[in-house]
C-alpha cells in the first residue's frame, strides 16, 4: 500500500536505509551524471517502486552486480515518474546509473552574472517538499529516513557544500573530489548541497557561516549571535542532535527565506539587513533542528507538525533573545498575515487549506504552502501551553520529541500522544476545531506588550518626522493601515522614512504592498526592481499579486515576469506563473 499521497513508496517493498550517491557537476550541460546505490536494511527480493522526476536511467545492478529489471513509468503531473525495479533474491543493494534533467526541480543552476562575484557558476538544490527526487531516485518520503555517503566532483576552482559531515578534498587536475557522508538519518526533503565560489568564517565553537567571499564578512556580523540562539534552543528542547550549526547565504534567487537542511541551514541574502533584524529566521530554521528534522511530519497532510511547532520555537527563542515585548510585536505580524490568508482562502473557496490537519491528495504541496500550518498551528499548540501553563507544557514538549526522535508523526499521533500526555486538554481547549474545522478558532490566544499596544495606539495617523520604531515596529504598524490610503499620505510617508529606499527588505515589502494597494505608482520601479533582484516568494508572491490585482498594473506584471523568469527558482517560477495564469481567467 501507498502510505503517502506525494509518493510511490509502498510498505510492501524493501526498506532504503542508506544511499550512497557519486555525482559530477557538469556545468556546461547543466547536469549531474551520478550512480546513487541504495542499501537496504535486509536481504530484499521483487518489486521496489522508487520516486524519480525527470531522470534519465541508464542502468541498474544488483550488489553482485548482474542487471536488475527496470521500468521508468510515464510522469504523473506532481508526484513524477514511478521507477519499478525487479530485485533478484536476496538483493541488499541496488546501483542506479542516470544523470538529472537540465530542468530538475530541486537544481537552480546560475549563470556568473547571477552571483555576488560575478565570476563563477553557482549550483544549488532545495528538495522540500518533494523535489529530492529529481536529483536522486529514492523513496522519497519523510517516512523513510536514510543515511548517505557522498562524492562529489566539482570544477576545482568551485567548492562544494553539503548538509552533511565533511570527509575531505581531492584535487584531480581541474576537478575536485569532495567527500561527505550523514550520521543521522533524515528525511529525504533535508538532503542538500550548494557549489560555487564560498568562503567561511567562524561563528562559534559548534558553527561558522558560508557565503560568496564579498558577502562573507557582513554574514559573519549579522549571524553573530548563533551561539545564544544554539543556547536558547537547547534550553527548551534538549541537547542539539546534529553536532553542527552551519549556516550558508545563498545567492539571491534563493525561493526561501531559509531551509533547515540539518548541518547545514540555507538561507536568502535578504536577511542581511545590517540590523541583526531578521535573526529570527536563524532561530525558526535552528528549531527545526528538533521539530522537524529530529521530529518530522508524516506527509505533507500533517505539515503543521513541522512549521507549527517550528514557529512556536521562533517565537519562544525571539522571547529569550529579545524579550517578550518583541516576541508579542512579532506573534502580532504573524496574526495578521494568518487573518489574511485564512480570509483569502475561504473567498477562494479553499477552505480545506485553512484546516491544521489537510488533505492533499492530487494537490502539488508547493501550491498548497502558506502561513496557515505556521501561524495556526503555532496558535494552537500556545492555546494548549496556556491552558496546562508553561511549565507543564514544556516538558511535554521534551517528552514528544524524545518519544518520536528519528520519527516521523501523523496529526492522529500527535492527537493520542497529547491525550496520554496531558488528559483533558484537548477537549478544553477544542481541538478538532483546530485539527480539522476551517477559519480560526475563536479561542486562539492573543499576544500582548507595551509596545505593540503603543504600535496599534499609533492607529493611522501619519507618524511625526522624528518618530523612531524598530524593523518589527515599522513592519507591523505597516502590515495594519487600512489600505488604500490616499496618495499625499503615501507621498508623505515615503518622504519622513525613505521606506522605498531602506536596505531592510521586510520593511521595503511591507511598504510597497502598502502603495500598490493604494495604487500609489511612484512606487512603480522600485517593485520591479526588486522582482528583478530577489527570489525569495514570501516577496514575490505578493508584489506579483498586488500587481495583478489591478487592472491597470497587470501588463507591468506580465513583463516583469517575463523578463525575470528564467532568473527565478523553478519552484517560484511555477508558483508567480500560476498567479499569472490565474488572474487571466
Ligand atoms: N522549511 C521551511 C521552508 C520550506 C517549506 C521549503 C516548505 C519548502 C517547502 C523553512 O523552515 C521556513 O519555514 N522558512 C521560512 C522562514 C521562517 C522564519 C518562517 C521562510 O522561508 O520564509
Ligand atoms: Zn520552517
Amino acid at each position: 500500500m501507498r502510505i503517502d499521497p506525494h509518493s510511490y513508496t509502498d510498505d510492501r517493498h524493501a526498506h532504503v536505509r542508506s544511499l550512497a550517491w557519486e555525482a559530477r557537476v557538469d556545468f556546461p550541460t547543466r547536469t549531474l551524471l551520478a550512480t546513487a546505490t541504495l542499501h537496504f536494511d535486509e536481504p530484499s527480493s521483487g518489486a521496489l517502486d522508487l520516486d524519480t522526476r525527470a531522470l534519465h536511467i541508464t542502468r541498474v545492478t544488483d550488489d553482485r552486480g548482474a542487471a536488475v529489471p527496470f521500468e521508468l513509468h510515464a510522469a504523473e503531473d506532481i508526484l513524477g515518474s514511478r521507477l519499478s525495479l525487479s530485485l533478484p533474491d536476496s538483493t541488499r543493494s541496488v546501483s542506479i546509473e542516470y544523470r538529472t534533467a537540465p530542468d530538475a526541480s530541486a537544481l537552480q543552476w546560475l549563470d556568473p552574472a547571477q552571483t555576488a562575484g560575478g565570476k563563477h557558476p553557482y549550483l544549488f538544490s532545495q528538495c522540500q517538499a518533494i523535489h529530492a527526487r529529481s536529483v536522486v531516485p529514492l523513496q522519497d518520503t519523510p517516512q523513510r529516513r536514510i543515511t548517505f555517503t557522498a562524492a562529489l566532483t566539482v570544477p576545482s576552482a568551485l567548492r562544494g557544500l553539503m548538509a552533511a559531515a565533511f570527509d575531505g578534498r581531492e584535487e584531480r587536475g581541474d576537478v575536485a573530489v569532495e567527500r561527505w557522508h550523514m550520521p543521522q538519518p533524515i528525511a529525504p526533503y533535508l538532503f542538500a548541497f550548494a557549489v560555487g565560489e564560498l568562503a567561511s568564517r567562524e561563528l562559534g565553537a559548534r558553527s561558522r557561516v558560508w557565503a560568496e567571499p564579498s558577502v562573507v564578512d557582513g554574514a559573519a556580523w549579522e549571524f553573530a549571535e548563533v551561539d545564544g540562539m544554539l543556547a536558547a534552543g537547547e534550553s527548551l528542547f534538549g541537547p542539539y542532535a546534529w553536532d553542527r550549526f552551519d549556516i550558508l547565504v545563498m545567492p539571491p534567487s534563493f525561493p526561501y527565506g531559509g531551509m533547515e537542511n540539518p548541518r547545514l541551514t540555507f538561507v536568502t541574502p535578504t536577511l542581511l539587513a545590517g540590523d541583526r533584524s531578521q535573526v529570527r529566521v536563524i532561530a525558526h530554521e535552528l528549531a527545526h533542528a528538533w521539530s522537524g528534522n529530529l521530529v518530522t511530519n508524516a506527509h505533507a497532510g500533517h505539515f503543521w507538525l513541522n512549521e507549527g511547532w517550528t514557529r512556536y520555537a521562533e517565537l519562544r527563542m525571539v522571547e529569550v533573545l529579545e524579550g517578550q515585548d518583541t516576541a508579542a510585536l512579532v506573534a502580532a505580524i504573524c496574526r495578521k498575515d494568518l487573518d489574511e490568508t485564512v480570509a483569502r482562502f475561504l473567498a477562494e473557496g479553499h477552505g480545506g487549506l485553512t484546516r491544521l490537519r489537510t488533505h492533499l491528495e492530487g494537490i502539488d504541496p508547493d501550491e498548497a504552502f502558506s502561513v496557515v500550518p505556521y501561524d495556526k498551528g503555532e496558535l494552537f499548540l500556545r492555546a494548549i501551553e496556556t491552558a496546562v501553563g508553561r511549565e507543564r507544557f514544556d516538558r511535554f514538549a521534551r517528552r514528544y520529541l524524545e518519544t518520536f526522535r528519528f520519527g516521523a508523526v501523523t496529526t492522529e499521533a500527535f492527537l493520542e500522544f497529547t491525550e496520554r500526555e496531558l488528559p483533558g486538554v484537548l477537549a478544553s481547549v477544542d481541538a478538532p476545531r483546530w485539527i480539522d474545522g476551517e477559519g480560526m478558532p475563536d479561542n486562539a490566544p492573543t499576544a500582548r506588550s507595551a509596545r505593540l499596544d503603543a504600535v496599534i495606539a499609533m492607529g493611522d495617523a501619519l507618524p511625526d518626522a522624528g518618530t523612531r520604531l524598530s524593523t518589527t515596529e515599522w513592519n507591523l504598524w505597516l502590515e495594519r493601515l487600512p489600505r488604500p490610503q490616499p496618495p499625499a499620505y503615501c507621498a508623505s510617508l515615503d518622504e519622513r522614512f525613505g521606506f522605498t529606499s531602506t536596505g531592510n527588505m521586510e520593511v521595503k515589502v511591507a511598504w510597497l504592498r502598502l502603495a500598490l494597494a493604494s495604487a500609489y505608482d511612484p512606487v512603480l520601479p522600485e517593485v520591479s526592481r526588486v522582482l528583478g533582484a530577489v527570489g525569495r516568494m514570501k516577496y514575490l508572491v505578493p508584489l506579483y499579486s498586488a500587481l495583478l490585482a489591478r487592472p491597470e498594473t497587470q501588463r507591468l506584471a506580465r513583463e516583469t515576469f517575463e523578463r525575470n523568469a528564467a532568473g527565478y527558482h523553478p519552484i517560484a517560477r511555477a508558483v508567480v506563473r500560476g498567479r499569472i495564469e490565474r488572474a487571466s481567467t
